[in-house]
């Protein structure tokens, strides 16, 4: 019997992933399987979590180094089958009962005999030595575990329950056996009650992920329309696939970072610093104020459309809340802040008619969680985070340089980016934004006045570190990497 077998008594009772209203619908398995034969993308080649981007239930990830080669692939190579592909996950009714799927990063790629080049440097070089570059304050924080290049590979394993979880985890440890070591894991859920699908400032998430040409069948209004190539490998779109090998074909780029939040240090900037509009009580002026630094209301709504109130109706409806792009008929796109800021999370990462038109190369599907408890009353009453949550981010991508790096380097932490705006610089992203520890300064925050300055000097969000990893096709696992070489 497989280790990988199914416990009888550890059955999952509803879907691994959680739909909250405003999220894009999960592609119905009919309508994915028929986009995706017109492209010819094989969805039972492709791991589960690549294309779909929804949240999931519970997750839990759990770093491996490799210790012995030849077993390590034998085992790989008989339990590839129980690799949860894009077909299973995208159909409840075909989910198992934990999602597993699984990625290695550049040394453990060499752990298992193969010393390709993917034609992508920031994945070759590991993500330790970028630190700096991503604006980390250093690597004094970062999870032990991602210091250095010890981390050969991750498991994903996600379900409805944590029981489930910790069974099939149990199942996989015993079939690789000593063949591993298990470094490091952290464990992620999805948030109690009404604030399931929202990281923990508050705001709910992955509402605008980028439709998958032959993958996503119908596109909701405003979402970016990509090539599969942009996310996968060796696909129309991929421009670096003649540099990889033929094998990397259908395997997909995975950032991983565990971003620790400062929860109630946040809530107190926001409460101390409430935007005084004419008509707002003060707590909406600190709504107003978190509203403008994500470019969401925390029920999801976007405030190019909905600047002063939030709008919930408008949160809820895909067919609008990603209907916009910043620019309005008469009013000059390189000046105009009334709406959203440029400085905003989501026009930092994303901006749409700001930059080239569509945008095509710099998208990622972001398929993060959150990790760890509920702020406590004790944390919310003294202002101050006492335990690490945050959010474990991961992000896929075929190029992560045009990716991930991109999004967090060259935009979310450049001043001047989106450039060519007259006035005022825009400064920092105030969430994800990153000053290598030192304060940031963020404009465009106050509508009555854009060339206002804030000066944050709390990073509300604080990188614990990560590793880049290739997530390969279920066909790579079994005919390449685990052959015997
Ligand atoms: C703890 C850290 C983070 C938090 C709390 C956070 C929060 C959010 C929220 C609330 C949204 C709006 C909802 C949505 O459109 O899905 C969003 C969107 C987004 N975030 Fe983040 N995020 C974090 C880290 C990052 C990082 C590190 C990146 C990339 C470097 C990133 C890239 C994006 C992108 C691309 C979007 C979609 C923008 C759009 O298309 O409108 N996020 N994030």
């Amino acid at each position: 019997m497989s280790p990988f077998h199914r416990h009888a008594i550890h059955r999952r009772k509803s879907s691994i992933l959680i739909q909250p209203q405003g999220q894009p619908e999960l592609p119905a398995p009919a309508a994915a399987a028929a986009a995706a034969m017109t492209l010819d993308l094989n969805l039972t080649n492709i791991q589960g979590d690549i294309l779909i981007g929804m949240k999931k239930n519970k997750e839990k990830f759990f770093f491996f180094s490799i210790n012995d080669r030849k077993i390590f692939k034998q085992r790989l190579k008989s339990g590839a089958k129980f690799i949860t592909t894009t077909t299973q996950l995208v159909d409840v009714n075909k989910q198992p009962a934990a999602m597993v799927n699984v990625a290695f990063s550049q040394t453990g790629l060499q752990a298992m005999g193969f010393y390709h080049f993917l034609n992508d440097f920031h994945f070759s070089g590991g993500q330790f030595r970028e630190a700096a570059e991503l604006g980390d304050p250093g690597t004094d924080q970062w999870v032990g575990t991602f210091r250095g290049k010890k981390v050969h590979g991750v498991f994903l394993l996600a379900s409805d329950s944590t029981t489930v979880i910790d069974a099939e985890w149990a199942a996989v440890n015993q079939l690789f056996g000593s063949s591993i070591t298990e470094l490091y894991t952290l464990s992620a859920e999805a948030r109690p009650g009404d604030q399931a699908g929202h990281e923990h400032f508050g705001f709910l998430d992955g509402i605008s992920q980028p439709a998958i040409n032959g993958f996503t069948a119908n596109p909701a209004p405003g979402q970016s329309i990509v090539a599969p190539g942009r996310v996968l490998l060796g696909r129309d779109g991929d421009e670096r696939m003649l540099g990889r090998p033929s094998w990397a074909k259908d395997g997909s780029f995975l950032v991983f970072r565990q971003l620790k939040q400062l929860v109630p240090e946040f809530n107190k900037f926001l409460r101390d610093n409430p935007l005084l509009l004419p008509g707002l009580t003060p707590e909406q002026g600190s709504e107003l104020l978190g509203a403008r630094m994500v470019g969401r209301w925390k029920s999801g709504a976007p405030v190019d459309l909905a600047p002063v109130f939030d709008d919930p109706t408008l949160a809820q409806d895909p067919m609008r809340n990603n209907n916009f792009d910043f620019s309005y008929p008469g009013e000059d796109l390189a000046s105009n802040q009334t709406r959203c800021p440029f400085s905003a999370h989501i026009r930092k990462t994303a901006p749409r008619a700001d930059f080239r038109s569509g945008n095509p190369e710099h998208h990622i599907v972001r398929a993060g969680i959150p990790y760890d408890p509920e702020v406590s009353t004790g944390e919310a009453a003294a202002n101050a985070t006492q335990q690490d949550r945050g959010l474990a981010f991961v992000a896929y991508q075929s190029d992560i340089d045009e990716g991930f790096h991109t999004l967090q380097q060259r935009w979310a932490n450049t001043v001047e980016f989106v450039h060519n705006k007259t006035d005022p610089t825009p400064g920092f992203d105030p969430i994800v934004g990153a000053n290598n520890g030192q304060s940031r300064f963020v404009s465009g925050l106050d509508p009555s006045d854009p060339d206002r300055d804030f000066n944050l000097v709390v990073d509300f969000v604080q990188s614990r570190g990560g590793e880049y990893f290739f997530s390969p096709s279920i066909s790579a696992i079994t005919d390449v990497l685990t052959a015997d070489i």
